[in-house]
């Protein structure tokens, strides 16, 4: 990854709120998305663009991230969300509904053109994509392949069962195929992968289940809709002490191991060998991304 980013949390916000706007700029929070599809009323979506773009010029946002998302391709409002957006400056657009590798080229273009028309570095606006319909979910080897600007694959929970006739359950099976999918297909091609929200604001105790399921998975960070969502979030993506030290002693141990020849051995009392060592590399990378070391 060329860029010290991480995505651990990404706070959502109405794009017509300047108030949650503010709000989530004092916070810290690795991300924002200051939404213009489906938290925005059809009468203002005109007046989200404005406000967010007004809020992209006067805010100081300090270290983070500030994304804008986009009505989907389908929609015919994407274009002009971004042709209105994009002499802000942000850090990016994540785009929903992608169902086609086209989706998603229509929308990079249209940011690269102005890119070059505006003298702004060409991929620089980074790019996340929501996958939450069964067509996006099938065409996964096509849309993870996309290459830069693409940084993330997005899971949609919600979304996709309103699509494919899922009823949601606390367990999340009716949906574990296509959560499994995107982290698969993002591990596949280096991109990001970033969980669905959790939508019940007041159970901190089933967030910080689902977000350590989600962790374990394979999956970088989750998405936030509440304030109160990111510092249980942002703690369960960062490695404790611990387990970075017990990572690098495993580490440590194994290059012992393999300068003496050896390359499987038991440690503490577990067989260890070469996949274990990249689980351990994957801890420290998180470490390192989280500013832990
Ligand atoms: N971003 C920034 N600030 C937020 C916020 C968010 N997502 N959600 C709540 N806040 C602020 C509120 O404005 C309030 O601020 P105040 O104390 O200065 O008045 C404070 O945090 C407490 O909020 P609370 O009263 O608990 O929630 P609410 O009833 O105002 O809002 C929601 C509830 C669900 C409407 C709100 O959390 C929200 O808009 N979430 C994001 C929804 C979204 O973007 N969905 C689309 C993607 S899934
Ligand atoms: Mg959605």
């Amino acid at each position: 990854m060329s860029e010290e980013r991480v995505r651990r949390a990404l706070l959502f916000m109405p794009g017509d709120d300047l108030h949650k706007i503010s709000k989530g700029a004092e916070l810290g929070v690795d991300s924002i998305i200051m939404d213009l599809e489906d938290g925005v009323a059809l009468n203002r979506k005109i007046d989200a663009r404005q406000n967010v773009f007004q809020a992209l010029l006067t805010l100081n946002f300090g270290r983070t991230e500030r994304l804008i998302r986009i009505n989907a391709v389908q929609s015919g409002l994407a274009a002009d969300d971004i042709a209105e957006t994009i002499k802000a400056r942000p850090d990016g657009y994540v785009v929903p509904k992608v169902e086609t590798e086209d989706d998603l080229r229509f929308v990079i273009q249209s940011v690269m053109d102005f890119e070059q028309t505006l003298g702004y570095p060409i991929g620089g606006t980074k790019i996340l994509a929501i996958i939450e319909s069964a067509r996006g979910v099938i065409n996964l080897p096509e849309i993870a392949n996309e290459g830069s600007p693409l940084v993330a694959l997005i899971f949609g929970a919600e979304d996709l069962a309103g699509d494919i006739g899922a009823v949601r359950t606390r367990e999340g099976k009716e949906v574990a195929y296509a959560r499994s999918a995107v982290v698969l297909h993002a591990a596949a091609y280096d991109l990001e992968a970033i969980d669905t929200p959790f939508v019940n604001l007041t159970d901190l105790d089933g967030l910080k289940t689902e977000t350590l399921d989600a962790m374990r998975m394979g999956y970088t960070g989750k998405l936030a809709i509440h304030p109160n969502q990111i510092q249980p979030i942002v703690d369960i993506f960062t490695p404790a002490p611990e387990e970075i030290a017990a990572a690098q002693r495993l580490i440590a141990a194994y290059e012992a191991h393999q300068a003496s020849g050896t390359g499987v051995f038991a440690y503490e009392g577990r067989m260890v060998d070469a996949p274990m060592i990249r689980a351990a590399q994957r801890v420290l990378g998180r470490a390192k991304a989280s500013g832990k070391i």
